[in-house]
Formats: structure tokens, sequence, C-alpha cells
């Protein structure tokens, strides 16, 4: 028995407290009958959630407490400013509004069932002019029309800046001696957008390994390969104030040789977990470590 169903058998004993004993029982046990399958529930993610242009978007929605077929359907609508548009529906083929048609019939908007009572609305590319208010409706399929048939969420679709600029390590350093790695990384501020850098190695062979991994939360994750280097203190972060941000490993080993690549992700935090919603990586640079002792011969390189 769920509270909303209580509340509503308070209020119809209320306007029948005037009436006989027996019409009054036969209105609770209605009121009971009904009671546990009333109370339809559409609902979205809570936003507003923010996404960056180019990127795939996805929105989940998922009716549940409702009568009628178990196989659901929904409605997508969109409202920018004070127009509202047809998006998609999981039953009607021509309902996309004609602004959206040729979206809708190359896949690049679609609703995606997930279960018989969720599905998705996917944009592959998501554009700027997506922003708006996007409504998920289902039709009742309900003996009593009770409860929301439709949930709302606000999206906002940013604008792709997130720009990532290594600079070209040392291609090659002795044993002993400092490796630094630098990454330049700039984005536009926005509110609500946290950024991730991470810096990882590409030795031939094995996958890529991360040695370091600042933010998105200002926090710093070791690499599991790494983390005796870095309580050794020779893996040491620097960070710049114009987006500007070194790790400097000290006392090469000759095991440091690889290919180094530096990411940038952009995050957002969504009831209470991190959501990436970009992510950039760009190759920095090989380096060679050179063996103490050994004689190095320029001519090889
Ligand atoms: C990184 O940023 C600094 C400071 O703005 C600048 O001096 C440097 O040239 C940049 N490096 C690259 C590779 O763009």
């Amino acid at each position: 028995m769920s509270d909303a169903m209580c509340e509503k058998g308070g209020r119809i004993v209320g306007i029948t407290h005037r009436q006989d004993m027996k019409n009054l029982s036969v209105l609770i046990t209605l009121c009971f009958t009904v009671g546990l399958t009333v109370g339809r529930k559409v609902s979205l993610p809570a936003g507003p959630l923010i996404r960056v242009e180019g990127e795939t978007l996805s929105l989940r929605c998922e009716v549940s407490d409702y009568q009628g077929p178990k196989e659901q359907e929904f409605e997508w609508k969109a409202t920018k400013r004070s127009e509202t548009i047809q998006v998609v529906s999981t039953f009607d083929s021509s309902f996309p509004d004609q602004s959206l048609k040729a979206r809708v019939f190359t896949e690049d908007i679609s609703v995606e069932r997930i279960d018989e009572s969720t599905v998705e609305l996917r944009i592959k590319e998501a554009r700027v002019t997506d922003s708006g208010i996007f409504t998920c409706s289902t039709p009742s399929t309900d003996s009593v029309i009770s409860g929301n048939y439709e949930a709302d969420v606000l999206l906002r679709v940013i604008r792709n800046t997130l720009v990532v600029v290594p600079e070209v390590p040392a291609p090659s350093v002795h044993e002993g001696r400092l490796i630094n790695l630098h990454c330049n990384i700039t984005q536009d501020f926005i509110e609500g957008i946290y950024l991730s850098v991470t810096w990882s190695v590409k030795k031939d062979q094995s996958p890529e390994q991360d040695l370091l991994t600042f933010g998105p939360d200002s926090g710093v994750t070791v690499g599991n390969n790494f983390i005796q280097r870095y309580a050794d203190g020779e893996m040491r972060l620097h960070l710049g104030n114009t987006g500007s941000y070194s790790l400097v490993l000290s006392g090469a080993v000759p095991a440091d040789q690889g290919m180094y690549v530096c990411t940038a992700r952009q995050w957002t935090r969504e009831q209470g977990t991190w959501n990436r919603i970009q992510e950039k990586a760009e190759v920095m640079g090989e380096v060679a470590v050179i063996p103490t002792g050994e004689l190095w011969l320029k001519k090889t390189l």
C-alpha cells in the first residue's frame, strides 16, 4: 500500500462521509482496489543535463505502476523557447516534426526500446540547437487516469571547445633523468563541467597504462603500476594557471620507454555520480630511455 493510495482513499472517504456506512465501505473497497494499480509514473533523469555537440546523447525514460499491456508506448517532444515539436514515437512513424524527419530517417535521432517499460531517446550527433526541454509521455492504457503520464528534462547541448595541445617531450633521456610530460588544455568555462587529465604510456605489445589522473574532483588517482613510483616522490604533478598540466617523472628507468598520451575528459555530476560527457586524447610523443653506461650512437636515431 503506497502513501499516495492512502491519501487518495482518505479524500474519497472525506467526500462521502455524510453517506451511509454501506456506501462508504463500497467506496473504500473501490478505492483500495483501484488504489493498488493507479498512479502511473513516468520518469526521466533529473536535469539539467549538459551534453557536448557532436557526441552521442541518450535520455532514458521509464514508466511504472501502470495498467494494461506490459509493453508500453512512448512519445518524445521537445520545447525550445515556447515552441513544442514532436520528436519521435515508438508507435507512430509519422510523428516526427517536419524539421526532424531527415534526422529520424537517417537514425541520427531514434527511440530505442530497452524493455517493456523503458526506452531511450538517442541522438548520435548532438547539436547545440537540440537544447531544450524534452518531454517523454506514455499514452494511457489504464482503466482510470491517475498519476503522471509525462516527465520533463532540461537538456543543454554545449559547443565543443575542449582543446588538448601536448608539448612534445624530449625524444630521449638518460637513465636517472627527468621525463617532462606537459599538456595544455583549454575549454570554455561552463558551470557544472569538470575536467580531468590523464597521462598514460603505451609500450610495445602491452596495453596502455595510466600513470596518473588529476580530477575531475581535484583528486589524484595513481595508475596501478605507478603507485610505488608516486609514493617515492618520483612522479610529480604541476598545475599552471592557464590550463597547463605537467607530470614530471624523475629517475627515469629503461621501462619508462614508450609512447606517452595525454587525455582530457569533461564530466558532469548527475545524481551523485560522475558522468563523462567528452574525451579527447592526444599523443605527446615517443620517449626513449638511454641506459647508463651504454654507448649512445646518435646516428642510430
Ligand atoms: C602551453 O601554454 C603555455 C602557456 O600559455 C605556452 O607558453 C606554451 O607555448 C603552450 N604549449 C603548447 C605546446 O602550445
